[in-house]
């Protein structure tokens, strides 16, 4: 069978977390295929709230496998983390969350170096989560890297303090204040480690070929989203990792031949968190409602996400690159009581209009031109049934779905997995 993926298509944190807990019930396998403890995925159900930062988001269904792919990087600290708070739940992970030998792990010195990496940077930094991230995949592309495979061999502690001492000697080359007892921190590091040896870990590129070739069915779910990839995105403002459907091919072992629906999910409105561009981003009141009825604060770090108008030039560029088949649009409901809404359909760039996505979408260089849409005022969130949902609200769905050709076949109007509403079967 085919493998679906699920992708975030603006600057992460658009509810696919969500959305994969609400598909799950559809698959055998949930696996995700890159990124690391970035990423901060809320699912919503019986009243509580659970954050999920490595962990796929099928974990609360029986019955699921769920798949930490090749591409993927683990902390074992906070992976141990995220366990706890599955055992303080009762959830019996142990038969049902399996690991890629071939995934890479993040040391305490990786985070360091995240660390002294961005303090170098002064005002350019990236705004990084400083989970360790972008220097984990640096070791994997520098041949460098510990895997989780290593871990089972008997010399791996040695290879260990080896690259924990050259990443020592680079945060002294960095030159920055960086306070830090590693002993405490590997501690805590080895703890984890031990803890995932209780896991079980897979060739996952096989594992995945067999599940194919029997027939089960698949999801692959994204993190981070299309516009922070590291190709993709708005370099150097990005994440280390192919976010985009190419990423699930390299971080699962999945051909291209074998994908089969592309889910791309987007907010009504754009967010991002950290550093680098946003051309329709908000300064006035108009943001502010967003970010403060969307609760638009980062699930991994806190930091308040700047808001903005939906940008349809990166949305329809996302939808390219990822050949989304399906669009799935959240929280609609943060939209409401907004008199007129304003989409960004095209740009001025260098005071030509254009439709696509330049190589510099800089503010020096770029400014959204909008269409303006009436608003509604209808509180959507106690919705269950497309047919509840207001004129100008569909109105505001079907411009969208014109623009970019793609149907929009799930809307979202809130946190929790009751507040999902099909619009269309395909
Ligand atoms: P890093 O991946 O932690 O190095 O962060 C690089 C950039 O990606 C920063 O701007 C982060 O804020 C952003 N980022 C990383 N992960 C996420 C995420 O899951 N949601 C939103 N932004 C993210």
């Amino acid at each position: 069978m085919a493998v679906d993926l699920l992708l975030g298509l603006q600057w992460g944190d658009e509810g696919k977390g969500k959305i994969v807990d609400v598909f799950t019930s559809k698959y055998d396998i949930i696996a995700r295929f890159q990124g690391g403890p970035n990423a901060g995925h809320t699912l919503v159900f019986n009243g509580r709230k659970h954050v999920l930062h490595t962990i796929p988001s099928g974990i609360f269904h029986d019955n699921t496998i769920n798949l930490v792919g090749n591409g993927v990087v683990i902390d074992p600290v906070i992976f141990k983390k995220e366990l706890d708070k599955l055992d303080e739940q009762n959830v019996d992970y142990k038969k049902s969350l399996y690991i890629s030998r071939k995934a890479h792990i993040i040391l305490p010195t990786h985070r360091l170096l995240d660390a002294a990496s961005e303090a170098s940077k002064g005002k350019a930094k990236i705004g990084s989560t400083l989970k360790g991230i972008g220097p984990t995949y640096m070791d994997k592309t520098g041949r460098n890297g510990i895997r989780v495979g290593d871990i089972e061999l008997s010399n791996w502690k040695k290879k260990y303090r080896a690259l924990a001492d050259k990443h020592e000697a680079m945060i002294d080359f960095y030159d920055v204040d960086i306070q830090y007892d590693l002993e405490d921190l590997e501690t805590d590091f080895f703890e984890g480690i031990n803890t995932l040896k209780t896991l079980k870990f897979i060739d996952s590129e096989e594992y995945i070929h067999q599940a194919q070739t029997a027939g089960q069915s698949i999801l692959a779910e994204g993190a981070q989203g299309s516009l922070l990839d590291i190709d993709f995105g708005t370099y150097p403002f990005v994440t280390s990792s192919n976010t985009t459907a190419a990423g699930a091919c390299t971080g699962l072992g999945v051909a291209p031949s074998k994908i089969g629906d592309v889910f791309g999910i987007f907010k009504a409105y754009t967010t991002r968190v950290g550093s680098g561009p946003f051309p329709t981003e908000l300064f006035d009141e108009a943001g502010e409602t967003m970010g403060r009825v969307g609760h638009e604060f980062g699930a991994t770090t806190g930091r308040p996400r700047r808001c903005g108008w939906l940008d349809l030039v990166a949305l329809r560029y996302a939808c390219q690159v990822n050949g989304v088949t399906q669009l799935i649009m959240m929280k609609g409901d943060v939209l409401s009581g907004f008199d007129t809404l304003k989409v960004c359909t095209a740009y001025n760039y260098k005071g030509e209009t254009i439709n696509h996505l330049p190589y510099n979408i800089e503010a020096e260089n770029v400014s959204p031109i909008y269409t303006d849409i009436k608003g509604w005022s209808e509180d959507l969130t106690a919705m269950t049934e497309a047919s509840q949902l207001p004129k100008e609200f569909n109105d505001y769905v079907e411009f969208l779905e014109n623009e970019l050709s793609i149907p929009i076949t799930i809307v979202s109007v809130g946190p929790d997995r009751k507040q999902t509403i099909v619009r269309k079967e395909l």
